[in-house]
């Protein structure tokens, strides 16, 4: 199978993970980028046994109500049983990088409000130390420069991505050459420490680092079919 092949399998047993838990009240958390569109056109196949979305994007969003499913604000909705999205990295205690697609705010949001987060990946984001995969930083434009001189304190090396707003009106500065996991052994630093250290730099919205709210599940897309991981 290829990597897009992975993706819809993947997105196709999360579909089928949270179908037996669907009620006609319940409202699902729907990530970002090209994993959770897989799972968004999955789960239009159930759109009848319940009652709709909360999106991580206006992209999602928009995917969402062109199967006919119903988006709602976050504000309005009390409680997620799942969050559903993709990774760009995770490591083996499930701590992720995200915002690869410059969705990481509003994915730290809906993930923040949710039960159980379950991220979809195929086997190639699946790493022992995160970190080449560059870590995105969602900043206020005007603080742009300062936190960037501020990542390099933390060992970073941050690039502007060029001609990018998020849904938000942020930039995103993409950290190069960070060596992150779980325990912050072997010359890494440790995930939960490094994404507070960056959410205090004054002008950082968010950082794309998933570890102090990390996946509760796995479903990883590989050549021997969809397997299960849990942080437990
Ligand atoms: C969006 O901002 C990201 O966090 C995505 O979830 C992540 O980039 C994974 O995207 P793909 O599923 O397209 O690889």
């Amino acid at each position: 199978m290829n990597q897009d092949q992975l993706k819809q399998a993947v997105g196709e047993a999360a579909a089928e993970y949270i179908l037996p838990h669907l009620e006609d009240d319940s409202i699902v958390g729907v990530g970002t980028g090209s994993t959770a569109n897989c799972f968004i056109d999955a789960l239009a196949a159930y759109k009848t046994q319940f009652d709709g979305a909360v999106a991580s994007s206006e992209a999602s969003a928009e995917r969402l109500k062109q199967h006919g499913i119903p988006v709602y604000d976050l504000n309005g909705v009390p409680a997620l049983d799942f969050y559903i999205d993709g990774a760009d990295e995770i490591n083996h205690q499930l701590e992720m990088i995200k915002g690869g697609g410059a969705a990481l705010t509003r994915e730290k949001i809906v993930a923040a409000v949710a039960k159980t987060v379950i991220c979809v990946a195929d086997e190639t984001k699946l790493v022992d130390t995160m970190g080449t995969f560059p870590l995105p930083v969602e900043v206020i434009p005007m603080a742009r420069s300062h936190v960037a001189r501020e990542l390099v304190k933390l060992g970073g090396d941050p690039v502007y991505r060029q001609g990018v707003v998020t849904d938000n009106g942020g930039h995103i500065l993409d950290v190069h050459n960070l060596r992150i996991n779980g325990s912050g052994l072997n010359g890494a630093q440790a995930a939960t420490e490094l994404e507070s250290r960056i959410n205090q730099i004054t002008g950082v919205i968010t950082n794309g680092l998933f570890a102090l709210r990390s996946a509760d599940i796995l479903l990883l897309g590989t050549q021997d079919g969809v397997q299960t991981l849990s942080r437990d």
